[in-house]
């Protein structure tokens, strides 16, 4: 058997406006995917029993699949197997990354599978053949719509720095707590209104996108110096940012203010695309604790997350 498993991540800074061209702050997270592979002889069977949904399996060969709600992992999977040209295999996904709450789950279970089919196959990609290919893949399963920055961090994992190209930056490891409203959020759609808006409000939005684009940059050092105080503040001002343009929510604004009222937060805010998923906070001095109940008693799915985690890998051999 094969394994390899890869990271998921957050947008520390800049979503949306990262979109016209600012510039954003993306950080893998220490929640992984793995994708094992073993030899089956004839059939091809997907199992995934641990996708934070119900757990499910589908035969390729018969069709049948125990549970719809999870397809989506199957046609990454599928994608991955048909490039690859792979039969005759048992392909099991676990992940403790919700799907759709923009925690970059599909692009980690397409680098995960890429490299672990590749090497069942004894062919050894490099990370940057990985990260090009998962990317192509990712994009194709969702009609064109993918960014490269999912699967670059899935890839490379640390942090990345995203504007007109992605580099990479040396950052220290964040500890942050990710609150996840429970409600999907959908990129397109997000993004799509945000454009809509700012077609009639242009030069609002020229404004507050250069503002996020400051925010994101003014970050850098402060995560250098591990500042939480003053990194808790760029997040309340992001997060007011995107409020302004409309990416928020009931759900998700009912978690943040507990994480900064009863939570103790030095600051929280949206991360990715908004409209519900998650949202991230930085604990106080109290620490993580009080951060996860008051998420909790908001009705929220409370994870501790630590940004700059590796990227995709080789698990040993079982
Ligand atoms: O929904 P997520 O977490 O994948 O974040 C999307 C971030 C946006 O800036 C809204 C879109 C993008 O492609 O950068």
């Amino acid at each position: 058997m094969t394994t390899a498993s890869a990271p998921g991540k957050i947008i520390l800074f800049g979503e949306h406006a990262v979109v016209s061209g600012a510039m954003a702050l993306g950080g893998a997270i220490d929640l992984r995917a793995s994708v094992s592979v073993q030899d089956r002889a004839g059939c091809i069977v997907v199992t995934a029993d641990d996708l934070m949904l119900q757990g499910f399996s589908l035969d390729l060969q018969s069709g049948r699949l125990s549970s719809p709600e999870a397809a989506y992992a199957t046609r990454y999977i599928s994608a991955v197997l048909r490039e690859f040209d792979a039969h005759d295999v048992e392909v099991r996904i676990r992940s403790s990354l919700p799907a759709s709450a923009g925690l970059g789950s599909s692009a980690a279970i397409v680098v995960a599978a890429v490299m672990a089919v590749s090497s069942h196959q004894g062919c050894s990609l490099t990370l940057k053949e990985i990260a090009a290919l998962s990317f192509r893949l990712e994009r194709q399963v969702q009609d064109g719509l993918a960014s490269p920055t999912d699967t670059a961090l899935a890839t490379y994992g640390g942090y990345l720095k995203i504007s007109s190209e992605i580099s990479p930056l040396d950052l220290p490891p964040l500890e942050l707590v990710v609150g996840y409203t429970g409600v999907p959020h959908n990129t397109k759609s997000e993004v799509e209104k945000v454009q809509k808006l700012k077609k009639r409000y242009q030069d609002l939005f020229d404004h507050i996108f250069q503002a996020i684009g400051s925010i994101s940059l003014r970050a850098v050092p402060l995560i250098k110096d591990q500042n939480g105080a003053e990194i808790g503040e760029l997040m309340n001002i992001n997060h007011g940012l995107l409020e302004a343009i409309g990416v928020s929510s009931r759900e998700l604004c009912e978690l943040v203010y507990a994480c900064r009222g009863a939570g103790g937060a030095l600051g929280a805010k949206i991360t990715g695309a908004g409209g519900g998923g998650c949202m991230i906070a930085i604990p106080g001095p109290a620490g993580k604790g009080p951060l996860m109940t008051a998420i909790k008693q908001a009705k929220g799915r409370p994870f501790v997350a630590k940004t700059g985690a590796e990227g995709v890998r080789l698990e040993r051999e079982e």
